[in-house]
């Protein structure tokens, strides 16, 4: 069978020695991952983990019909019961699902959940844009309160803080309540009527289907079209403008700096009030980290109680390669304490035990049996490359004398030691 190359759009994330690009090494995944955990801990916010494809009508109600995610990026497809099925594009809608299913509002206990893991969109690949890449993501269900949306905000950007990010810039905005929305995405609408023709082909389909996205095109007509635009920022109602105001005093309060942004607007459909964007603009073009913001009715009208949500997430992808960018991480180191090699079949099977009894005793062990003894040189070599710290050499000989040889990796110095005392001297150094 000739190669089968993997999809278009994905990656493999590998041991560091084997990684194409650094930002692929599995060791600093984990420390990013760690770290996730860790500060979602802090915050007292519990993880959960959602199947990877959920029923296609659950995206299709809650990301939205006009959004760019559901019109064209979906991997959807018929199962063997004839149910359309589609691997989950974003996080919120299954854990909400999630949430609504487990009782949780009756059970009145959990009402903020963090999530780590792949989404699928079926994308233009790019550096920073996949078409399988992984979110990790924060949601809070409550009553409508400004507290919880700095609560979310302030998460998002303790732990790009945590990561060494100092360039993140915060774009916030406000999408005011339903029905000034709706008042201001129709005089939007009638001004853009009135430059259809010069707008581009992109913002034509979205005049149709979401004119507010036109204010973030990326097209230079149509930004210039946009500059004349009316603004949201003016016809904000009295409630929307307190809510976005106490919003921005708490992140004040915290020193969370920000920049307004009106023309952020986002590309889900269920946000409503405040939006944010986490922006590291070194990155390239795909230079938002991660966003979120406020969605009103999604829980409710998916069937669960009268709360609203706030919440954001993160692609894990462009988080490394920010990271990495900025020489925030910390080289990773073996873990391996001894590398054991056995030489002959006695060796092998008595070093299998010693290996297994180590590692219930919390050491690191890598083995190797070998008949062959002119192969030590390969195997230490290994070893090294390994970054082990210790190698034990058992052979018939050291057998029978009931020794094993000790070399340690960084001075070269070897040592005989009895073959019962090893795992207690490996202990010794851990
Ligand atoms: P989103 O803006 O669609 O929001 O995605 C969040 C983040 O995921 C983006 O800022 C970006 O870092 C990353 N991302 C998105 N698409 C890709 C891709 N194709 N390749 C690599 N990274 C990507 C949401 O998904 C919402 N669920 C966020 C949210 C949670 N809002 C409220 N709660």
């Amino acid at each position: 069978m000739s190669h089968i190359q993997s999809p278009k759009g994905t990656f493999d994330i590998l041991p560091g020695a084997l990684a194409e690009e650094p930002w692929q090494s599995s060791q600093l995944w984990k420390q990013v991952e760690d770290l996730v955990h860790e500060q979602c801990r802090r915050a007292c916010i519990h993880e959960i983990r959602m199947p990877i494809f959920e029923s296609t009508e659950l995206f299709q109600k809650s990301t939205g019909e006009s959004s760019d995610i559901v019109q064209k990026e979906m991997y959807t497809f018929d199962d063997k019961g004839d149910r359309s099925m589609t691997l989950r594009p974003e996080g919120t809608p299954g854990a909400l699902r999630a949430l609504i299913d487990a009782n949780a509002f009756q059970k009145q206990s959990v009402n903020r959940v963090y999530y780590l893991g792949p989404m699928f969109r079926y994308e233009r690949p790019q550096q920073g844009r996949y078409r399988q890449f992984h979110q990790f993501g924060i949601e809070i269900l409550g009553p409508r309160s400004p507290w919880l949306d700095a609560e979310a905000i302030s998460l998002g950007w303790n732990i790009l803080s945590a990561l060494g990010l100092q360039e993140t810039e915060l774009l916030i905005n406000t999408l005011a309540s339903d029905a000034t929305r709706r008042t201001y995405q129709s005089a939007l609408k009638d001004f853009l009527m009135s430059q259809e023709s010069s707008l581009s082909e992109d913002s034509k389909r979205r005049l149709h289907t979401n004119p507010l996205r036109i204010l973030d095109s990326k097209d230079a007509a149509d930004r210039a079209i946009i500059t004349g635009a009316p603004k949201l920022s003016q016809m904000l109602d009295d409630d929307s403008k307190r809510f976005f105001d106490q919003v921005l005093e708490l992140l004040e309060r915290a020193c969370i700096r920000y920049t307004i942004d009106d023309k952020l607007v986002r590309g889900l459909d269920y946000y409503c009030d405040t939006v944010f964007e986490f922006q590291i603009k070194t990155i390239g073009a795909q230079s938002a980290v991660g966003g979120g913001g406020r969605y009103g009715r999604m829980l409710s009208e998916m069937g669960g109680p009268s709360l609203e949500g706030v919440g954001f997430a993160c692609g894990m992808e462009r988080l490394l390669q920010a990271t990495l960018q900025a020489g925030q991480f910390s080289k990773p180191s073996s873990n391996c304490h001894c590398f054991m090699i056995a030489l002959g079949h006695g060796a092998a099977t008595t070093l299998f035990a010693l290996i297994n009894e180590g590692r219930q005793q919390n050491l690191c062990l890598e083995g190797w049996p070998s008949q062959d003894p002119k192969k030590l040189k390969q195997a230490l070599q290994y070893a090294d490359k390994l970054g082990a710290r210790y190698v034990a050499i058992l052979g018939d000989e050291e057998l029978a004398n009931g020794q094993v040889k000790l070399r340690h990796m960084g001075t070269r110095e070897e040592i005989s030691l009895p073959l019962a005392g090893l795992i207690e001297y490996l202990k010794r150094g851990l």
